[in-house]
């Protein structure tokens, strides 16, 4: 994919696309904050290019195209070496242009290539003599960078002290990760500060500051090491020799944090196909990822390659960066909705001027809840920073306080329940209507009757409205009182039609128990936590007499989710009764319920002999099996949710995530992400149809 270009007609507006793109970048390097986003600055930069490239004799030095990392700040410290930046690719097409580029340079074809993630963050010079963290210098204008020296103690994966006394300079990437981001803004705000539009903002305005009244932790992945000059320390001598790859080995022996801890290690390829491979395992798992990237860097891995190529005066010949799209854009904040959900969860929703990102048209983002806007300090008409990776909801990352005109508008929070008037209960970080679930009961009632639910066929949204339009069901054991001639009341429902309703209903009654629970749409509890509880309890009667402590025997249950789960169990009592009295199933069938009076000890031992697997003891036992892609020959018809009923039943645990706890996982065509993960963590991957054979005896 290639970053359209900025058209520029005229020297004055190529001279004013050239002060755009200083500014954007003095604001992105001194402030840190840009007033462009990347996409938006790539395509400046690129637009000025191309003016340039048609009027070599009209070029501005101030103009961005000539100079290291668009304009830096200058600093004090020289670099022993220079910091040079990365020219960039789009396309396969373009990067396979520059391997040929790059051979012909060298006489040979690269037979070695590392490829690791581009790094959404600064770069960074840390000098260590001795073994001990001497300096911090930023890049700067490449030639020389600011001391920051300062903020050593705050950069996680950057050791005060290496694991041996040598005297190197190692570089790299100082960021935020997501949770790094949010901490940071939090404290920032709680300080009365404005807060950073996004991490790679924040991590160069920590960078920067020395008089904060706070520190913030930062994060730091090494891509360079090299000697520096220090008679005392021989050991050095060897690193010029030594591949990147190798280089990166040591970096990391030394205990400097290097990509090889993350999901999306450094690694090497040996030809071009096998980087582009690469390449798209690395952009597929982007979305997971807990700290921002912008691309994938490939280098030419060994020492003697690198030199052949040498440098230009921006960047080396021997390494190029793989852009991805970019995943952040600036628009701005219109209105924030506030839309109740089957639970009576009241939620806000950001409404934006629509955006474009990553070929995708966001018109809304996630604003989580009430306490988050709050602590983001955003405001109705502000421009916000827009994320959306991947599949993920988009979510507005924090206002670009910088841009406030001082026009901008509070934002007002509901004082009663926007959908029906009741008052709102607050007291806890996501608000909810004093009505809980009867608020919005046309939800709860989809839900329940949805496919992974009560699985009523016949009973959709649209009939949904009309029972509880008619009054005829108040809640959800009013469906199972439904008689015939109520149903043929309604519009457009013919004798057919309502025989058939009936039926599903009916049949809905035999649904086992984690269905119906899942129905009943406890908070904090979706279909595969209902799967555990009830498999945990087997009855709803046990499940009804756990307290807290019972409930946390659940996998996956913690100390806050427990009591909340049984607080909410019977907030839902009088209506679990009217379900009983209806005569629907509250069991789990082949579910043995846990011993009495389960003990902390107990219950150790317990959870490893009652998982699913030992009780079930089938062909899954022990594994945890991940599904992703499409399902085809006998799974086919199969849902997600019945999948997962099935590795349960066939003794397994499904999860919806690949780690390394995972043992198979089950890819069918368009399978992606997770399929990527499971390769490069080496886990067994089976086919829609070997599955299906290991499975055969628990199917149907
Ligand atoms: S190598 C001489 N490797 O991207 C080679 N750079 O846009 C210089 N970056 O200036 C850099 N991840 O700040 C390299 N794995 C990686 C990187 C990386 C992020 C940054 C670095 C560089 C910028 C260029």
């Amino acid at each position: 994919m290639t970053t359209p270009v900025a058209v520029i007609v005229d020297a004055a507006a190529y001279a004013q696309a050239v002060e755009d793109a200083v500014k954007a970048s003095a604001a992105y390097y001194e402030g840190g904050t840009s007033v462009l986003d990347d996409d938006s600055y790539d395509r400046l930069v690129r637009g000025i290019a191309a003016w340039e490239a048609a009027h070599p004799e009209q070029v501005l030095s101030r103009s961005p195209t000539g100079k290291v990392a668009g304009g830096a700040v200058e600093g004090d410290v020289p670099h022993t070496v220079a910091m040079l930046s990365l020219d960039n690719v789009f396309s396969p097409e373009e990067f396979t242009a520059w391997t040929t580029s790059l051979a012909r340079r060298i006489g040979h074809d690269v037979t070695r290539f590392s490829v690791e993630p581009k790094l959404d963050g600064l770069a960074i010079a840390a000098r260590y003599t001795r073994g001990r963290l001497t300096r911090l210098i930023t890049r700067g204008d490449g030639t020389a960078g600011e001391d920051v020296s300062h903020a050593a103690g705050t950069i996680e994966g950057l050791p005060a002290e290496l694991a041996e006394p040598v005297t190197v300079e190692v570089r790299g990437e100082v960021l935020m990760t997501t949770a790094q981001f949010e901490h940071a803004n939090q404290v920032r705000t709680a300080h009365g500060g404005a807060p950073f539009a996004n991490p790679r903002g924040a991590s160069a305005g920590t960078l920067r500051a020395r008089e904060r009244a706070y520190t913030v932790p930062m994060t730091f992945f090494g891509y360079g090491l090299l000697p520096l000059a220090d008679t005392g320390a021989p050991l050095t001598d060897r690193l010029g020799d030594l591949a990147h790859s190798g280089l990166m080995t040591l970096a990391a022996e030394y205990g400097v944090n290097t990509t090889a801890t993350t999901a999306v290690p450094g690694i090497t390829a040996d030809t071009v196909e096998e980087v582009m491979a690469r390449v798209k395992e690395i952009a597929a798992l982007r979305a997971e990822l807990p700290f921002g990237i912008d691309g994938i860097v490939i280098k030419a891995d060994l020492a003697a390659d690198q030199r052949t190529a040498g440098s230009g005066s921006r960047a080396p010949r021997w390494a190029i960066a793989y852009k991805l799209p970019a995943v952040e854009k600036i628009t701005r904040l219109l209105d924030v909705e506030w839309n109740v959900g089957r639970t009576g969860i009241i939620a806000p929703r950001a409404v934006l001027e629509p955006v474009e990102i990553d070929g995708a048209t966001i018109t809304y983002a996630t604003l989580h809840n009430p306490g988050d806007i709050t602590r983001r300090d955003l405001r109705l008409g502000d421009h916000v920073m827009v994320h959306r990776a991947g599949d993920v909801i988009p979510r507005v990352e924090a206002p670009v306080a910088h841009l406030r005109t001082g026009t901008e508008q509070p934002i007002v929070f509901p004082q009663d329940c926007p959908r029906c008037g009741a008052g709102i209960d607050t007291s806890e970080q996501r608000w909810r209507c004093a009505n809980g679930r009867n608020c919005h009961l046309v939800a709860a009632l989809s839900y329940a009757a949805g496919r992974d639910q009560l699985d009523i066929e016949g009973l959709g949204h649209t009939r949904v409205v009309q029972l509880v339009d008619a009054r005829l069901v108040t809640d959800l054991a009013g469906l199972f009182a439904l008689t015939r001639e109520q149903l043929l009341s309604l519009e457009r429902m013919g004798e057919t039609s309502t025989d058939n309703l009936l039926a599903a209903i009916g049949a809905a009654k035999d649904q086992p128990l984690s269905r119906v629970l899942c129905a009943l749409g406890v908070r904090g509890t979706g279909r595969s936590m209902s799967r555990r509880i009830a498999r945990h309890f087997a009855t709803m009667d046990n499940i009804r007499t756990a307290d807290a402590e019972a409930m946390r025997q659940v996998e996956g249950i913690g100390t806050e989710k427990a009591p909340s789960i049984v607080t909410e169990l019977a907030e839902l009592a009088p209506l679990i009764d009217k379900l009983v009295a209806a005569g629907v199933n509250m069991t789990e069938p082949g579910a043995t319920p846990p011993a009495p009076a389960a003990t902390d000890a107990a219950h150790d031992t317990r959870e490893a002999a009652d998982t699913p697997a030992e009780a079930a003891g089938g062909p899954l036992a022990g594994m945890t099996v991940v599904v992703t892609g499409a399902m085809t020959g006998s799974l086919d018809k199969l849902s997600r949710n019945q999948m997962n009923e099935l590795i349960e039943r066939a003794g397994g645990r499904s999860s919806s995530s690949v780690s390394k706890k995972t043992t198979l996982v089950v890819a069918g065509d368009g399978a992606g992400s997770k399929r990527a993960k499971a390769e490069t963590l080496g886990i067994r991957l089976a086919t829609p149809g070997e599955f299906a054979t290991l499975v055969a005896d628990y199917l149907g």
